[in-house]
């Protein structure tokens, strides 16, 4: 026989589905599921399993308040407060982006690299949550890592996700088109840098365009700004046989890379993500 908290759970469920359809929204059925966790305190699995009650008294409120901020466009990631990247949960909130799955590989890539490297040095430029430094401090032991960004409101962000996950970062105020790189050579470089041209602005999804913050996302009129930058100015704050992973837009792999090509770095090479699109350039120095 279903409970009391399963037969309302389904029910709040089903409204929220309704509600997002009406308003136009596409939300998917775990979104839904996370916000319920969140707000009860059971997991689907035990709601699921069991006669179990929720934890929170007020935890109808709090279902209702999330749905009401959902239903305004608001990312689920935000409302909760946090996502996982690279099998572990980061605060997330409006001053940073929220990390991709697709990211995931370029972490992959680096921690690879890292881990083959002696003594790695490893700059993130451009750090928002911490998801790339924190994650690759973890997984490249022995690693030095710092990260940088112009947003002092994201770094606040960083540091406290590094804290919580126990990741030895160290983080730095830097504007990487004006200011000079801290502390190199570094042995390796990775970046996720804003890169959506400003004409994609209005096609956009809403939760992204309203919600996300705009330093993280467009890079003005030159989409390519940030790696002409990093192609021209990088190749000696990095060490010998050194690395490059930058995430990109899958539109201008070919341009990126040549990019590359023409400043003279070695190796170049562009990356697909897990859905088959250009996600990723890499190049190393000689
Ligand atoms: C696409 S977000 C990437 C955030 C995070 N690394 C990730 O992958 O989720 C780009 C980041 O670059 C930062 N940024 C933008 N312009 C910058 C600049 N000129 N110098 C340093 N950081 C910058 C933004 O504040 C933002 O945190």
């Amino acid at each position: 026989m279903r409970s009391e908290f399963q037969r309302q759970t389904s029910e709040l469920l089903k409204e929220a589905q309704l509600k997002a359809e009406a308003h136009g929204l596409h939300v998917t059925a775990m979104e839904w599921e996370w916000l319920l966790e969140f707000a009860s305190g059971i997991s689907k699995m035990e709601r699921l399993l069991g006669s179990v009650a929720p934890t929170k008294a007020d935890w109808e409120s709090v279902f209702h308040s999330g749905l009401n901020r959902r239903l305004q466009g608001e990312p689920i990631q935000y409302i909760l407060g946090s996502t996982e990247f690279y099998g572990r949960k980061f605060a997330v909130g409006p001053s940073v982006l929220i990390p991709r799955p697709e990211t995931e590989s370029l972490v992959e890539w680096a921690a690879d690299i890292g881990n083959r490297q002696t003594a790695p040095r490893i700059l993130d430029i451009g750090t928002g949550s911490g998801c790339i430094a924190v994650s690759l401090a973890l997984e490249v032991p022995g690693s030095e890592v710092r990260a940088i960004d112009c947003s002092r409101e994201a770094l606040a962000v960083a540091r406290s996700n590094a804290s919580t996950l126990g990741a030895s970062v160290d983080f730095e105020r830097t504007d990487v088109l004006n200011d000079a790189i801290p502390d190199p050579p570094y042995s390796l470089i990775v970046s996720n840098p804003p890169y959506v041209p400003v004409e994609e602005m209005e096609e956009m999804q809403r939760e992204v365009r309203d919600y996300e913050p705009h330093v993280a996302l467009f890079a003005g009129r030159d989409p390519l700004l940030f790696y002409r930058k990093f192609a021209e100015t990088l190749r000696t704050t990095l060490r010998s046989g050194g690395y490059i992973g930058m995430e990109i837009h899958a539109q201008f792999g070919p341009e990126v890379a040549k990019l590359f090509v023409d400043n003279g770095w070695r190796n170049v090479m562009v990356k697909q993500d897990l859905a088959g699109m250009d996600r990723f350039v890499v190049a190393s120095v000689d």
